[in-house]
């Protein structure tokens, strides 16, 4: 079994974010994903669709043994809901927590990818007070298993303690100077932009591919 990473993908509206997500996630045989939107992950292309943590929480246990999970979580909040999604990926930080910790004291643990699209709304650098469950998770779920794939718009608000662990980025078009200039920053001055549709990805610090947002090549194999 692969090693758990986490990527980071960055890119500006239409960018064609989602549409990498899906084809990296699609081999994928354990797995969560989080969105607020209604496009992509759909129960036709196999996954299961749930709007709650509680309801994932019902789903994850009570399949955890199958050998194929794929669960949508689709967060249904709109523009005024900012704290929904801040909220549910604190309880799903905290529901993964058991139900690994529970699993690998049974010696039964199975590794678990989540996907976060629209990162900056469920973990933005400006949270409300106690809303770090997540903080765990990237500092410490490799050992419960989580592999970890974030996607948004709005690089310059991912936390430092989430950018400072990301081993795979996918860097997308960029809308303006500021996120060109924060990305620069972060893999280097050899940043090569791309255009709409497709991707640059940098592995350890190293541009390794270039490609379509279509056609990515996988270089982390998810549980
Ligand atoms: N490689 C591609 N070739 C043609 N169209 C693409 C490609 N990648 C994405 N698209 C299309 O562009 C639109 C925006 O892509 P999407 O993945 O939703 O962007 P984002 O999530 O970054 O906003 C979608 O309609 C998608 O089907
Ligand atoms: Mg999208």
């Amino acid at each position: 079994m692969s090693e758990p990473e986490i990527s980071l993908l960055v890119g500006s509206r239409g960018a064609g974010k989602t549409t990498i997500l899906n084809e990296i996630i699609k081999p994928a045989t354990f797995h969560i994903v989080m969105t607020t939107k209604p496009s992509g992950f759909t129960a036709r292309q196999g996954w299961k669709q749930v709007t709650t943590p509680d309801q994932l929480l019902e789903v994850l246990t009570k399949n955890y043994l199958s050998k194929k999970l794929k669960i949508c979580l689709r967060v249904l909040a709109g523009p005024k809901e900012k704290i929904l999604p801040i909220f549910t990926l604190d309880r799903v930080s905290n529901l993964l927590y058991q139900v690994q910790d529970m699993a690998l004291r049974k010696n039964m643990l199975k590794p678990i990818g989540l996907t976060v699209d629209e990162a900056h709304r469920f973990y933005p650098h400006h949270r409300p007070k106690d809303m770090d469950g997540f903080d765990w998770v990237i500092s410490e779920g490799r050992e419960w298993g989580i592999h970890l794939i974030f996607a948004t718009q709005r690089p310059t608000n991912v936390p430092p303690i989430f950018r400072d662990n990301v081993q795979n980025w996918y860097v997308l078009m960029l809308g303006g100077d500021t996120a060109i200039k924060t990305i620069k920053e972060l893999v280097g001055r050899s940043l090569k932009t791309v255009p709409q549709y497709r991707y640059a990805l940098y592995r350890g610090g190293i541009l390794t591919h270039e490609g379509s947002t279509r056609k990515p090549k996988i270089v982390h194999r998810l549980p």
